[in-house]
């Protein structure tokens, strides 16, 4: 059989440990040929491909990025859903004249719709999840979400130490998109005193009066985690909004930091490296059985695989019954509702 291999989206680390697992199962356990494909979508139809073998997929475990580039799917998504047949046809056309037997797309949500539609086209397809926002429908976790909570954590905690010094509120902005995982977990992980999500939103007096008990409590530093998809009625940025109420109603200096990029460039933690090995192991395993069309997933703590057809067009967001949020409810930590 031979093998297409391609990350599409935003990158994330853990790409490379995935591409590994599934190239040398594929060739050492089956013999399999195996090529990746460069910047995504686009370079299936521009059948911009190299062979992977031992070699190449040898010392890229721990790499951060993708060593066969990325970039955003729409223009390929709206050729897989135009009208216009030819379109699609120049899809298939591609997949047909590389010679593949099957085309494993390693991306975020919009990937694993593409990659639905592709199926959906009758090629031969298995998605893998990966984005650090941990947003993916279908599965309990997806790779990179781990390093970029411990990137997040460890800046928390930086926060901290400035924050108790200057006696100040600082704000950091973590990454997340829509969904407010990397908030939750990293505000949790990092002691955060003010953790604001975008599923529950959030009321300003609650937010400020929680910092004014902390001060009066004789703590007059306090830690407040931002989503960056925390919504504002007036499309202004939250951060922003926020930094200037929070000093205006408290009277405690406030500062703000956006960590951005830094979330989810740079090497997989071990956690991250042994999950893109394991679902990517997994991914080869059920192109040799012939399951296609499906997406590689977590479930119940062990590797599954899911239609993509349930998985396309969903999201899977923070619930207000997490046990996290709950857990730090309970702690007296406020949520900002
Ligand atoms: O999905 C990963 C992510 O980093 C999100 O957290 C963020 O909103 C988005 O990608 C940024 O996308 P781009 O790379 O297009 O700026």
């Amino acid at each position: 059989m031979k093998i297409g291999i391609l990350s599409s989206g935003g990158d994330c680390p853990g790409i490379n440990a995935t591409i590994r697992g599934v190239g040398k199962t594929a060739i050492t356990q089956y013999g399999m040929e195996v090529v990746g494909i460069h910047g995504g979508f686009s370079g299936l139809l521009n059948r911009d491909v190299e062979p992977l073998d031992e070699h190449s997929l040898s010392g890229i475990l721990n790499l951060g990025g993708t060593i066969l580039g990325t970039s955003r799917e729409k223009g390929f998504r709206e050729m897989l859903t135009s009208p216009d047949q030819e379109q699609s046809l120049l899809i298939t056309q591609a997949y047909e004249e590389l010679g593949l037997d099957c085309l494993v797309c390693i991306g975020g949500n919009g990937t694993q719709k593409t990659t639905n539609l592709l199926a959906q086209h009758g090629l031969h397809v298995i998605g893998l999840p990966k984005t650090i926002d941990n947003d993916i429908w279908g599965t309990e976790i997806t790779f990179g979400f781990d390093t970029a909570v411990n990137i997040a954590t460890e800046a928390i905690d930086r926060l901290h130490s400035t924050a108790s010094s200057h006696k100040r509120v600082m704000l950091v902005e973590v990454m997340g998109h829509r969904a407010g995982w990397i908030a939750l977990y990293a505000g949790m992980a990092g002691g955060a005193d003010v953790i604001l999500l975008p599923e529950l939103g959030f009321d300003i007096q609650k937010i400020n009066e929680a910092i004014c008990h902390r001060a009066q409590k004789g703590k007059p530093h306090s830690i407040v985690v931002v989503a960056e998809g925390l919504k504002m009625p007036d499309k202004k940025k939250a951060t922003d909004f926020l930094t200037h109420e929070i000093e205006a109603a408290t009277g405690i200096e406030t500062r703000k930091t956006v960590l951005g990029y830094i979330q989810r460039g740079g090497n997989p933690s071990p956690f991250d490296r042994i999950l893109a090995t394991r679902l990517g192991g997994y991914a080869t395993e059920l192109i040799a059985k012939g399951q296609f069309g499906c997406m590689v997933c977590v479930k119940d703590n062990r590797i599954d695989s899911i239609p993509l057809s349930e998985v396309a067009g969903k999201l899977k967001l923070v619930t207000p019954e997490h046990d996290l949020v709950v857990q730090g409810k309970r702690m007296g930590i406020s949520f900002g509702v």
